[in-house]
């Protein structure tokens, strides 16, 4: 890099955004929840699982250590890029898990064909997330479960607020309504309506609530930026503008620096539903 790059330059992506996101945010973020969900939802030995929107698979590779060789593990996802993220990391497991292109609405699985649906973090982005619960009772064997997690909205959501603020004010409108796609505006009512919508008789939602732990404010912005759909437009700012948007979030999450970087709550709906 030149000396002049490096002034106008911002941040470089040097990998897939599939990549960042399996190195940024599943160890400190993805990771500690997949291991509450799993803990929560009990999954056994011999249980045929199904990851729903797997991403690169950190629930499936979790499931896979529990259900042992008895038992099964598929992972689901839509992009072809996470799945291969997912497959190249699970290739050294003892575990295999098996990977799957489709789509949460239309799974491509027979009836009753699962003890346990797990679908962390992403029916907040599935056009039609109605269909895709319905779905996955469909592959459920009577008696299985669906255990399903889905951030509550921003308000509950410090640091993701004030990044979401701060990248439309200094990025894009879209890359503002991008950073706060994760959180839609559903109440816990609203799941539990699309879990008995959809069949399911017993379900139970419980408020979970964890942190995340970034080592600065610019390794935060950073790490989301580069993990995100947008990342070549937001990691392509200017020096001076990512120095002016580092600052504004600094300022307002001043409450939530420490010795260690930054940390900040976040919080999450637990759906478990049974057939
Ligand atoms: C925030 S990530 C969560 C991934 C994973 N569950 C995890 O915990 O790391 C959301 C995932 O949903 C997937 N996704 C979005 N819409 C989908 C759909 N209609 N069918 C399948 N996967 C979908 C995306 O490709 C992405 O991998």
């Amino acid at each position: 890099m030149t000396n002049h790059a490096s002034q106008s330059a911002g941040w470089q992506v040097e990998q897939s955004a599939s990549e960042a996101y399996e190195q940024y945010l599943v160890p400190p973020m993805f990771a500690p929840w997949a291991d509450r969900m799993l803990e929560t939802s009990g999954v056994n030995e011999g249980d045929r699982v199904l990851d729903v929107a797997c991403g690169t698979g950190i629930v499936a590779r979790r499931a896979a250590s529990r259900v042992s060789e008895s038992g099964s593990v598929v992972g689901l996802d839509i992009n072809e890029e996470m799945l291969a993220v997912a497959a190249e990391i699970a290739a050294d497991l003892h575990h295999s898990i098996e990977w799957r292109q489709g789509d949460a609405t239309e799974l491509p699985f027979s009836d009753e064909s699962f003890d346990v649906v797990y679908c962390q973090q992403a029916l907040q982005f599935v056009d039609d997330p109605g269909a895709s619960v319905r779905e996955m009772r469909r592959v459920l064997e009577p008696g299985g479960r669906a255990v399903l997690s889905v951030w509550r909205p921003l308000d509950y959501q410090p640091a993701y607020m004030v990044l979401a603020d701060a990248l439309e004010e200094y990025i894009s409108d879209e890359a503002g309504t991008m950073m706060r796609s994760p959180f839609p505006a559903w109440d816990g009512k609203k799941l539990r309506t699309l879990a008995q919508n959809a069949g399911f008789d017993d379900v139970s939602v419980t408020i979970e609530i964890g942190s995340v732990r970034y080592p600065s404010v610019e390794e935060f912005v950073r790490r989301e930026a580069a993990s995100s759909p947008l990342a070549e437009s937001i990691t392509a700012v200017k020096r001076a503008v990512r120095d002016e948007l580092v600052g504004e979030i600094k300022d307002a999450l001043q409450t939530y620096l420490d010795d260690e970087g930054i940390v900040s709550p976040m919080e999450s709906y637990v759906v478990i539903a049974e057939r």
